[in-house]
């Protein structure tokens, strides 16, 4: 998947940079922006190694972190475990055909952009991070989510944060993660009648109340 979207999104860009006319700058406007909001928002993004002048993520050369569609629409960043410091553009979500994006394990700071709407948004890593608040329609619309780590994240430290009911949407979610992110509060009962989720984890919280009865029979493995 990663590796097919890294070819066409590189072959594309070759075949457009060798015929002439050559047309510069092809990646969608919008999402270039965003690129650059999330650049210019890092304490030190020199750690991406993004080229100094090069206006195009698809090169050439091609951005590291950065994969394209064959449209040029940004799918993935891929940037875990960088050491990267600094904040996240508010309106990442008009990167609106990402599917996968790595962030975990990163100096991430301030508050934590909405994904509302994100509808292609399958994979999502952004835990252990050091966001400090978390927007209460963050998880709308998220149609596709399959697994989302948010462990590790003091979010709105002062009063935790409540489950999201929105969450059920997301009837395709295999896997969450909230572990030590101040989430406050009982769990909803749609949980465990969810048909794919099998893997949640919850520790380190002040979540209270009763397990519900719908989690009986459910697929859950771990909780
Ligand atoms: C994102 O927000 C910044 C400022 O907050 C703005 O300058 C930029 O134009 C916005 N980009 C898009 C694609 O909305
Ligand atoms: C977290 O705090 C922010 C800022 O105070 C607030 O806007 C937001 O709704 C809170 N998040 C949740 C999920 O309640
Ligand atoms: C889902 O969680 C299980 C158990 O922790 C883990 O083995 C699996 O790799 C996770 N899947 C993804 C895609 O992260
Ligand atoms: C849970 O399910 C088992 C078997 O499916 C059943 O015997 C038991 O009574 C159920 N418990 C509750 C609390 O519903």
């Amino acid at each position: 998947m990663l590796e097919n979207g890294r070819l066409l999104w590189g072959m594309c860009c070759s075949l457009l940079w060798l015929s002439p006319p050559v047309v510069f700058s092809v990646a969608d406007p919008g999402d270039l922006d965003v690129l650059m909001q999330f650049r210019d928002g890092l304490e030190n993004p020199d750690l991406l190694k993004w080229p100094e002048t090069g206006d195009d993520p698809c090169g050439p050369p091609s951005w590291s972190h950065v994969y394209g569609d064959d449209e040029f629409r940004v799918t993935q960043i891929q940037a875990q475990g960088l050491g990267l410091k600094g904040t996240l553009p508010q309106n990442l979500s008009k990167l609106s055909m990402l599917n996968n994006i790595g962030l975990q394990r990163n100096q991430l700071s301030g508050k934590l952009p909405s994904f509302r709407g994100l509808s292609s948004l399958q994979y999502a890593y952004l835990d252990y991070n050091s966001f400090d608040s978390i927007p209460s329609d963050f998880f709308d619309g998220l149609d596709d989510l399959e697994v989302l780590a948010l462990d590790h994240n003091n979010f709105n430290a002062t009063n935790g944060w409540p489950f999201s009911k929105t969450l059920q949407n997301s009837a395709q979610l295999t896997n969450f993660s909230f572990m030590s992110c101040n989430l406050k509060g009982s769990l909803p009962d749609f949980l465990g009648s969810m048909p794919s989720l099998t893997n949640m984890k919850l520790s380190g919280n002040s979540l209270s109340g009763e397990i519900s009865r719908t989690f009986n029979g459910s697929s859950l493995q771990m909780l």
